[in-house]
C-alpha cells in the first residue's frame, strides 16, 4: 500500500474533520500517501483530489462540517459514474479508498467493492441509522444540539402554558427524535417506528397539564406520517375543540451545524485511525463501526442489506418518565 483517498459523502456530521485528519496522520505515520477527493463520489468522478498532509489537517479538528466538502451525487449510483471514478482511482495509482459517511455513502462504497476496489467505510451519519456501528459520528454533538433547543422552549413554554412541538431530523429513523425526547424530558415522543396520530398527540399535551406540569412539548421525528407540518395544520383546523394553541420549531439542518463535541471527536478520531489499521492488515469491503465498547468491522454487504432496529423499550420508558 502507499497511496490511499478519503472522502466524506452525504449529509455532513460533526466530526468528519475529526476522522479525515485521523485517516490522514495514521496514514502518514505508515508512510502512505493520503489523497483527499473534494465533494464525494462527485469529486471522484470529476478527478478532484488534493493532496493532504499532516499540516493540511491541522486546525480542522473542531470545526464542524467537512473540510473535504460533501455531496449527494446521482450519478455515482449509475454504472457509468462508477466506472468513471474506478477509473480516476485507477489513473492516479490509488490503493484503497476511505469513505466517511452513513447509508448512502457506505452503498457507494460498497459498489466500488463489488468492482474489487479496495474500499474501507467509516460510519458517519446523525441519523444514527446504520447498520454496524451502535454510534455513530455526530449523533451526539446533533444530540446536544436539539437538547438545547428543548431545554429553551421549555422555559418559554412554562411561562406562557402552551403546548411545544420540536421537529428533529433523522430521515426515516427515530433514534435522534427518541433520545432528544427522553433526555430533554419531552411530554410525548413521536417517531416513524411507532406513529402517533394528532388526536392522540393531543390527547398527550392536554394530560400534562392536566397533571400539573408548566409545560407540554411534543418531540417529532421529521420521517413521520404526521410531522411538524401535518401536525401544526391539524392543530389549527381544530383550535377551538382542542382548546389550546401548538408552537412549532422545526430544528432542520441547524443540528448538523454545531461544533463537534468531545464524544464525536473522539469517536471519530478512533474509527479513522482504525480504517488505515484495518487497510494495513489486508481487510477490505468493510465498515469500521462503534460496537460493544470498541472499534469492529462490519462487511458491507451486510451493511447495505439489513437495518438496524431501534429499541423500542426506550420508547416506553420515555411514556413511564414523562408522567
Ligand atoms: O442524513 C442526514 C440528514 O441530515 C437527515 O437527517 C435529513 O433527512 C437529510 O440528511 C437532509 O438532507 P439534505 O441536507 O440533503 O437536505
Amino acid at each position: 500500500m502507499k497511496r490511499i483517498a478519503v472522502l466524506t459523502s452525504g449529509g455532513d456530521a460533526p466530526g468528519m474533520n475529526a476522522a479525515i485528519r485521523a485517516v490522514v496522520r495514521s496514514g502518514i505515520d505508515r508512510g502512505w500517501e493520503v489523497l483527499g477527493v473534494r465533494h464525494g463520489f462527485a469529486g471522484l468522478i470529476a478527478d478532484n483530489f488534493i493532496p493532504l498532509g499532516a499540516r493540511e489537517v491541522g486546525g480542522i479538528m473542531q470545526r464542524g462540517g467537512t473540510m473535504l466538502g460533501s455531496a449527494r451525487c446521482s450519478e455515482f449510483e449509475t454504472e457509468d459514474g462508477q466506472s468513471k471514478a474506478l477509473r480516476q482511482l485507477h489513473q492516479r495509482d490509488i490503493d484503497a479508498l476511505v469513505v466517511i459517511g452513513g447509508n448512502g455513502s457506505q452503498t457507494g462504497a460498497h459498489a466500488l467493492s463489488q468492482a474489487d476496489f479496495p474500499v474501507v467505510g467509516v460510519a458517519s451519519t446523525i441519523d444514527n441509522d446504520l447498520y454496524g456501528s451502535e454510534i455513530t459520528i455526530g449523533v451526539d454533538t446533533a444530540l446536544n444540539i436539539a437538547l438545547e433547543a428543548i431545554d429553551r422552549l421549555k422555559i418559554t413554554a412554562s411561562s406562557h402554558q402552551r403546548a411545544f412541538l420540536v421537529e428533529v431530523m433523522g430521515r426515516h429513523c427515530g433514534y435522534l427524535a427518541l433520545i432528544a425526547g427522553i433526555t430533554g424530558g419531552a411530554e410525548a415522543v413521536v417517531i416513524p417506528e411507532s406513529e402517533m396520530n394528532p388526536e392522540t398527540v393531543a390527547a398527550e399535551l392536554r394530560h400534562a397539564y392536566e397533571r400539573g406540569k408548566p409545560h407540554a412539548l411534543v418531540v417529532v421525528a421529521e420521517g413521520c406520517q404526521y410531522n411538524a407540518e401535518r401536525l401544526a395544520r391539524h392543530f389549527e383546523e381544530n383550535r377551538e375543540r382542542l382548546g389550546f394553541d401548538l408552537r412549532v420549531t422545526k430544528l432542520g439542518h441547524v443540528q448538523r451545524g454545531g461544533t463537534p463535541g468531545a464524544f464525536d471527536r473522539l469517536l471519530a478520531t478512533r474509527l479513522g485511525v482504525a480504517a488505515t489499521d484495518y487497510l494495513a492488515q489486508g481487510d477490505r469491503g468493510v465498515l469500521v463501526g462503534w460496537q460493544r465498547g470498541d472499534v469492529a468491522t462490519t462487511p458491507l454487504t451486510e451493511v447495505v442489506t439489513c437495518e438496524k432496529q431501534l429499541d423500542l423499550r426506550l420508547l416506553e420508558m420515555a411514556g413511564v418518565l414523562a408522567k
